[in-house]
């Protein structure tokens, strides 16, 4: 297989765990005989700084071309007033709603290692994985906004949410082919005793899943109270679905029952399939830009190493790549190279680049 990747390293610690992601695909490529062309683009304050926008036209060409992206983070101090005018978050809202990225996949499991890094109690993370599915492209976030004074000089300011019937049963059904492949249950989250949106989300969740997927049993639940299920009993969840507000902050929190935002991937796809058969996606780690610590070499890579698998398996169909590379994270773990916020107290942390060779070399020999 040869595919086209554009990489969008970012800012921060980005471009460091993307050079791990690709290390790994080269790895991947050699050991089963496919060509991972990548070309680099800016995204993100590196754009901003080199072009003046956060998505310049030139990134956005070159993802059209590609069959799958793959990006750091985005973000720092420098970018950091909300007020201004051009804003790193602009390049990554851009790119998702430019490629159609419609429905975000960010699964949450634990490696037995990091039970101890988790706030939880270790009994109640027993048996823990689940997969969010976020609307990525709707909603609040691209809404009508606004933001005036009133006669009296007084500020006031207006974001609309607002979901079209379409726009919900297409990831309702990615979301509910998802639940199919793993233990078959499907919860809807929303607000539908107080949000119109969330009524239509509702109802025509129900609908989709009677009509389509009856085998798929189906739940809804308030986001108050999913935010709650979350902590008091996280392995009763398999797939969770919900629209892109709701899924940004119930994201975070779960990643909370990971111990580490440095292990979780993530996965955007739509409906585009690119010229080569491959669905396309965006894949990035879940974890910010974290500037404290860039250009260092100690980020934990495997958040990105894992979205490079998640490629595998959703872009490019590779389930055997896709596990290999998954195997190898895990092997590396256990075998206890890791970066330091994952370390146990006696362990000598490795840095980011000795912990993506060592997954490097594992998937190129196993
Ligand atoms: C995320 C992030 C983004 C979002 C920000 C950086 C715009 O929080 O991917 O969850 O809100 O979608
Ligand atoms: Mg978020």
């Amino acid at each position: 297989m040869h595919v086209v990747i554009t990489t969008l390293p970012g800012d921060g610690i980005g471009p460091d765990v993307v050079a791990e992601g690709t290390k790994v695909l080269q790895a991947v490529g050699q050991r089963f005989g496919h060509t991972f062309e990548l070309h680099s683009a800016l995204i993100g304050g590196c754009a901003i700084d080199a072009t003046g926008t956060a998505l310049p036209e030139e990134t956005l060409r070159a993802a059209h071309k590609s069959d799958a992206v793959l990006l750091g983070a985005v973000g720092g101090p420098k970018w950091d007033n909300p007020e201004a005018k051009v804003r790193p978050e602009q390049g990554l809202l851009g790119i998702r709603k430019a490629l159609g990225l419609f429905a975000n996949l960010r699964p949450v499991t634990l490696h037995p290692r990091l039970v101890a890094s988790s706030p939880l109690r270790p009994e109640r993370l027993q048996g823990v994985d689940l997969l969010v599915v976020r609307e990525l492209t709707g909603g609040i976030y691209f809404g009508d906004k606004r933001r005036e004074k009133n006669d009296n000089g007084e500020e006031w300011a207006l974001d609309t949410c607002t979901y079209t019937t379409g726009e919900i049963e297409r990831v309702v059904r990615a979301a509910a082919a998802m639940a199919r492949g793993r233990r078959g249950k499907l919860t809807s989250v929303d607000k539908a005793n107080v949000i119109e949106t969330s009524r239509l989300w509702r109802s025509v969740t129900t609908r989709v899943m009677h009509e389509e997927f009856p085998d798929v049993a189906l739940e809804h639940i308030l986001v108050d109270a999913c935010a709650m299920y979350l902590i008091s009993r996280p392995a009763a969840f398999d797939v969770i679905v919900t629209e892109n507000m709701f899924g940004d902050i119930l994201t975070d929190e779960a990643s909370m029952l990971a111990g580490s935002m440095g292990m979780l991937p993530s996965a955007s796809l739509g409906a585009v399939t690119s010229k080569n058969g491959a669905r396309m996606g965006l894949y990035e780690p879940i974890h910010g830009s974290a500037p404290d610590i860039a250009g260092q070499d100690i980020a934990n890579p495997l958040a990105t190493i894992l979205s490079v698998a998640l490629m595998l398996r959703y872009s490019f169909g590779l389930e055997e790549e896709a596990r290999a590379v998954e195997e190898a994270v895990y092997a590396t773990v256990d075998a206890g190279t890791v970066t330091r916020d994952i370390a146990t107290p006696d362990e000598q942390p490795s840095s980011t680049s000795a912990v993506g060779t060592a997954v490097a070399e594992r998937v190129a020999v196993a």
